[in-house]
């Protein structure tokens, strides 16, 4: 008879979102691992009882937590809802991993940050949001690290993909539909595809499995900086479009929530310690834009 072979077996929470899509599309890659995806409607992270009934029958090697509270605007009135997932149900399911031997890695954000910083934030660079989302998140990150301090924390910025709503979507459905759309040119960051995002969590993965596992915080955004009208004029240029981008003030269009001015992360830490560079964001978002259907 021969011996069954068993898998690790990798948990993704939010299977729906755009990290998770990107995750899937890579999972055939990884054959050494089993992939269990699974969106609200089958795991809610924040239904305590569900996961622990979940965690029971199922014996997960690594929950990539890529469930969030993800509308940044909505979050400054619905905040309950913001903290309870981003932050409560993320500590629960870290306390949880570490109760089952489970590798916790989750993904956080560049509004950790206030945005008054003028070089490239690091993960040591104090941390201040100026919105509810970013303060949840925070408070996410650090309930994890308290409840499982082997937690591994991935910070980001600006995730667009092919799949779900993003930026890069919305710039694409505005050049069909206006001759000229404003755009605002007085915030910088670097924009993140997430299928790269994707590949480097994976890594992690890979690395761990491999006797070398990692905690703690790390920065991940593409190679680069720009503004949200730059980035628009990339798509515009690879599209062809000939809609006019006009450069507004943050001053000149109102939010919700504030938003910081400058959210570029530091990468060398994530490119050092995986021994990884990070392709830059101009390739990236060609590559993105070439699977959008037109
Ligand atoms: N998008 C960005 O620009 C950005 C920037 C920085 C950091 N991040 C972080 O990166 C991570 C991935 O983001 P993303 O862009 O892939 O997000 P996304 O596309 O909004 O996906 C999030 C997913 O989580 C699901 N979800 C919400 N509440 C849940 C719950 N209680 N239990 C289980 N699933 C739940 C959502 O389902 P429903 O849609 O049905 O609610 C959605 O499918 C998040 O942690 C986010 O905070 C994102």
């Amino acid at each position: 008879m021969s011996a069954v072979e068993i898998k690790p077996l990798i948990l993704v929470t939010g299977s729906n979102g755009q990290l998770a899509s990107e995750l899937k599309v890579q999972a055939p890659n990884h054959p050494q691992f089993e992939f269990l995806f699974l969106a609200k409607e089958n795991l809610a992270i924040d239904n305590k009882e569900a996961l622990h009934l979940f965690f029971e029958k199922n014996h997960i090697q690594y929950v990539i937590n890529c469930a969030a509270y993800t509308a940044v605007d909505k979050a400054e009135q619905d905040t309950e809802s913001a903290f309870l997932i981003n932050s409560d149900a993320v500590g629960n399911l870290a306390a949880v991993c570490k109760m089952y031997g489970t590798t916790f890695i989750h993904i956080s954000t560049d509004y950790v940050y206030d945005g008054q910083h003028h070089q490239p934030l690091k993960e040591t660079d104090a941390v201040s949001p100026i919105n509810v989302y970013g303060w949840s998140k925070l408070k996410g990150e650090e309930l994890a690290l308290k409840q499982n301090p082997q937690s591994l924390i991935i910070r980001t910025s600006w995730v667009y993909s092919s799949f779900g709503n993003n930026f890069v979507k919305t710039m694409l459905r505005l050049f069909k539909d206006k001759p000229a759309i404003n755009v605002i040119n007085d915030q910088y960051g670097c924009p993140t595809y997430a299928a790269d995002l994707a590949t480097v969590i994976l890594k992690f993965v890979q690395k761990s499995e491999s006797g070398t596992p990692f905690s703690g915080i790390y920065n991940y955004c593409n190679e680069g900086i720009t503004t949200w009208s730059d980035f628009a004029n990339a798509i515009r240029e690879m599209k062809n479009s000939n809609c006019i981008i006009n450069p507004i003030s943050s001053e000149s269009y109102k939010t919700l929530a504030s938003r910081p001015s400058y959210s570029v992360l530091d990468t060398h830490k994530i490119k050092n310690e995986l021994c990884i560079s990070i392709p830059f964001w101009k390739g990236s978002l060609e590559k993105c834009i070439q699977l959008i259907p037109s």
